[in-house]
């Protein structure tokens, strides 16, 4: 068997060449990137999330490393529906090429607007859309986020659901008190799928300034300080729901993409890691994984899911 044949794997009926995803709003804001992503290993590309307008975002400084991973508050840039929606049409075909399904994102701050920019990306044909209900950044426009509360996230798939063609898969947030709640309510409102999580709201402070570093102050904390609460949620939601989850949060190595497998995830997002590394960690997680599953003698994803002793 090569070794990277181990990875490939199915998710709602594709076959995927790796469970590696790019999460959204990385690098999924041109062909040329997401396309680079799928040649680097990326069995599934995200692409940023968009919402019925253009949105301008916040002003710098809206991303910074610190010793615990990223924090952002980019505010949701992005071009508006009929713009992105022409960019997923053009970079569909040349990831179908490769074997590599497109995942859109969608954003909106009203039930009505959420079910409206969905119907308008649908059109595009992606393979799958992803409802970010979980945006932890842009709470001073909007309010608490969707993914709040079972009854608010269900609200919001079920008119998603009623006008769309394309699967769904809800993108939850982790700072709810019982997250498997909400995943159940989202499946039964009719997701296909879950993403988990987005961001972990948060704050770095300059202390010889006296000033939080970003402009809109606080912030989603992503990468390896987030990990072990993804990995919680993605066990919380596997044991609820029995739709598959693309678990995201802190994953950079092979052994984290293996925790994340073994947490109950059928596919692993990658967003910081790539902001860090660039598009080429899509390999080198990969080969790592490989690497890991030959050492534990698993021969496929299903075998090394099975592993897991929790
Ligand atoms: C710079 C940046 C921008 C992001 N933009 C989006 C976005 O547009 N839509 C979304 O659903 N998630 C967005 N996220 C969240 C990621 O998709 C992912 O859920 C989160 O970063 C956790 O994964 P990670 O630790 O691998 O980065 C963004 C994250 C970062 C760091």
């Amino acid at each position: 068997m090569l070794p990277q044949s181990r990875l490939t794997c199915d998710f709602l009926g594709f076959k995927l060449n790796s469970p590696l995803v790019l999460a959204s709003g990385i690098i999924g804001t041109s062909t040329g990137l997401m396309v680079r992503a799928a040649r680097s290993g990326a069995g599934m590309v995200t692409a940023k999330s968009c919402s019925l307008a253009p949105r301008a975002g916040h002003p710098n400084p809206v991303a910074l490393e610190w010793e615990g991973g990223l924090i952002n508050a980019i505010g949701l840039t992005n071009p508006g529906a009929e713009t992105e929606a022409r960019l997923l049409a053009e970079t569909h075909p040349q990831l179908q090429a490769l074997g590599v399904p497109l995942i859109a994102s969608v954003f909106a701050g009203t039930i009505t607007e959420f079910a409206e920019v969905a119907r308008v990306i649908d059109q595009a044909e992606p393979d799958l859309i992803e409802v970010n209900i979980s945006c932890p950044n842009v709470g001073d426009e909007f309010g608490t986020p969707f993914s709040g509360t079972a009854a608010s996230a269900a609200a919001v798939t079920e008119a998603v659901k009623q006008v769309v063609t394309r699967p769904l898969a809800i993108k939850l947030a982790p700072n709810v008190p019982d997250v498997a709640r909400i995943a159940a309510a989202v499946v039964e409102a009719g997701a296909d799928a879950i993403t988990a999580v987005n961001t972990m709201p948060g704050m770095v402070i300059d202390a010889e300034s006296g000033r939080p570093i970003l402009s809109n102050r606080v912030g989603g904390i992503s990468g390896p300080a987030l990990k072990p609460i993804a990995l919680r949620c993605v066990y919380e939601i596997a044991r609820a729901v029995p739709v598959p989850i693309i678990g995201t949060g802190g994953i950079s190595t092979g052994p984290d993409a293996a925790e994340m497998l073994m947490a109950g995830a059928s596919l692993v997002g990658v967003g910081s890691a790539v902001y860090q590394r660039g598009v080429p960690v899509f390999d080198q997680i990969g080969t790592e994984l490989v690497a890991f599953m030959v050492r534990q003698q698993l021969s496929s994803i299903d075998e090394l899911r099975a592993r897991c002793r929790m």
